[in-house]
């Protein structure tokens, strides 16, 4: 039976643009040509079916965002208009309650005065405090003139406006002071991880940035300036561009994370965490640590305790001695939330940096379930994780209990790794899920957590993989010490 001719010259495209194809397309008949441009023609409207069929069922179909840091001469990391105008505004917690704020901000051309000017009444800066300058060299980057300035003796659930630079180039910002320590103080956080600096990360802050989050709880790996040949200093600088439209205006309670460590003896820089200690201040001696590492803040109804994962923390070292101190401070009739933050998850089941949390669990899980912690966030795995209540303090090498079990004396562990870094997403999950891990998705976004009063948390995580903002996780946490009356005396 004849085959009928139809017009194949598309389809020849096609073959013609493929070199083992086209070598096909010349050595085979018309015949064959024909029935093997319908085979294609078959396929190509199978998979439009199939693709139309799975659009209308899925219910999330994910647009895949360009993973590369935003260029540099994109508005949305712009230098400010007017000549050395401060730039890279930031300010977090300056005290241990809240009365206080570090204002912290570079001028990338020249030294200027550290100086800030504030008040109560927008335009009208009745006070003025002085800080002071840094600057530092890495390899082959200089730094602009970094500056911190602690404003001090504030009013609680006040509304400060501020002034830095002069003339032309001075720039206008404000933020809200904090309510009183109280433990029925409503309080909302922000917690935001391995962020970075691509279209992804903007994502994320655009959309924290609605959320009505007061203060944000970060959990290390900022710039991924580190990801550039040769290291990029340039990166920390658009870094803290980027992020300005938040941490200007609200406290960002900062940890570290592997990204800030820097330690690239090739390039002759061996003192670690060098950027991050040059630009972002912490309140450590108000919590009594000897380090800006590893330090605590109590805000509104919560105690926050920052530990670094890259910092000594085995028995006897400062951090440990720290905590243990720290741990023993904590008042739950004034701030009975208690929230850890780390870089390392301790409880993960992604196959990204899977176990690497495991040291400091050993550590201090125990003490964890001792105090009552409520939460522990962490970043690090790019991806968005919530556990159930569990513990694995009966492990020892011999006992062979080895497999976490639930406890409702123990912490909730989040992972909000998911900023949106240039490393992209930790997709691969252990199979099947272990029962500790409630919740988990390889999706970028951020998490807020509400505190309602002394006993209740409403607590989201918000994912924003395609650009727009989804709900996808939603938990109402009850305190610790509503649930279990019983409080512990301190750490073994
Ligand atoms: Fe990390």
């Amino acid at each position: 039976m004849p085959v009928r001719p139809f017009h194949t010259s598309s389809v020849q495209y096609i073959f013609q643009g493929n070199g083992v194809l086209a070598t096909w397309w010349r050595r085979c008949s018309s015949e064959m040509r024909i029935r093997g441009s319908l085979v294609l023609l078959m396929h190509v409207l199978l998979c439009l079916v199939s693709g139309a069929y799975s659009g209308r069922t899925s219910s999330y179909v994910r647009n895949e965002f360009p993973s590369d840091d935003i260029p540099l001469e994109h508005e949305s990391l712009a230098v400010p208009n007017g000549h050395n105008a401060p730039q890279q505004v930031h300010i977090t917690q300056g005290d241990y309650d809240g009365k206080a704020v570090i204002i912290s901000w570079v001028t990338a051309l020249e030294p200027t005065r550290s100086e800030v000017f504030y008040g109560e009444q927008e335009k009208h800066y009745d006070r003025k405090a002085k800080g002071r300058m840094t600057n530092y060299t890495f390899y082959d980057y200089r730094s602009g003139y970094i500056h911190h300035c602690l404003v001090d003796s504030l009013e609680y659930n006040t509304k400060y406006y501020y002034k830095i630079g002069t003339g032309d180039s001075a720039r206008e910002f404000w933020f809200q002071t904090p309510p009183a320590i109280d433990p029925d103080a409503p309080y909302t956080f922000g917690i935001i991880g391995d962020l970075g600096q691509t279209f992804n990360s903007l994502s994320t802050l655009q959309h924290y940035v609605k959320s009505g989050g007061q203060s944000v709880l970060y959990v290390g790996d900022l710039s991924y300036a580190d990801k550039y040949e040769d290291n990029d200093g340039g990166r920390w600088d658009s870094w803290g561009r980027l992020v300005e439209r938040s941490t200007a205006y609200q406290p960002w309670i900062w940890n570290s994370g592997n990204h800030e460590i820097e330690y690239m003896p090739d390039l002759g820089e061996t003192s670690t965490f060098k950027p991050y200690l040059h630009r972002y201040a912490t309140p450590y001696l108000a919590s009594k640590s000897n380090s800006p590492m590893w330090y605590a803040v109590r805000r509104a109804s919560a105690h926050i305790i920052v530990l670094s994962s890259y910092s000594p923390f085995v028995k006897f070292t400062p951090q440990y001695k720290w905590l243990k101190k720290e741990l023993k401070r904590v008042d739950r009739e004034e701030t009975p939330w208690l929230i850890v933050l780390m870089h390392v998850p301790m409880y993960s089941s992604n196959d990204a940096h899977y176990m690497e949390g495991e040291s400091m669990r050993v550590a201090f899980e125990e003490w964890f379930i001792k105090y009552d912690v409520d939460l522990v966030f962490a970043g690090h795995v790019h991806a968005y994780e919530r556990s159930h209540r569990v513990s694995n303090v009966d492990y020892k090498v011999t006992s062979g209990s080895r497999y976490p079990v639930p406890d409702e004396s123990a912490p909730v562990y989040i992972t909000v790794g998911d900023g949106g870094n240039t490393e992209g997403l930790a997709s691969r999950f252990n199979d099947p899920q272990p029962d500790y891990s409630a919740f988990r998705k390889a999706s970028y976004g951020h998490s807020t957590l509400q505190l309602k009063n002394r006993t209740h948390a409403v607590y989201q995580w918000h994912r924003n993989d395609d650009g727009k903002h989804v709900l996808a996780d939603k938990v109402v946490f009850h305190n610790q010490l509503e649930e279990r009356p019983c409080v512990a005396t301190g750490p073994h």
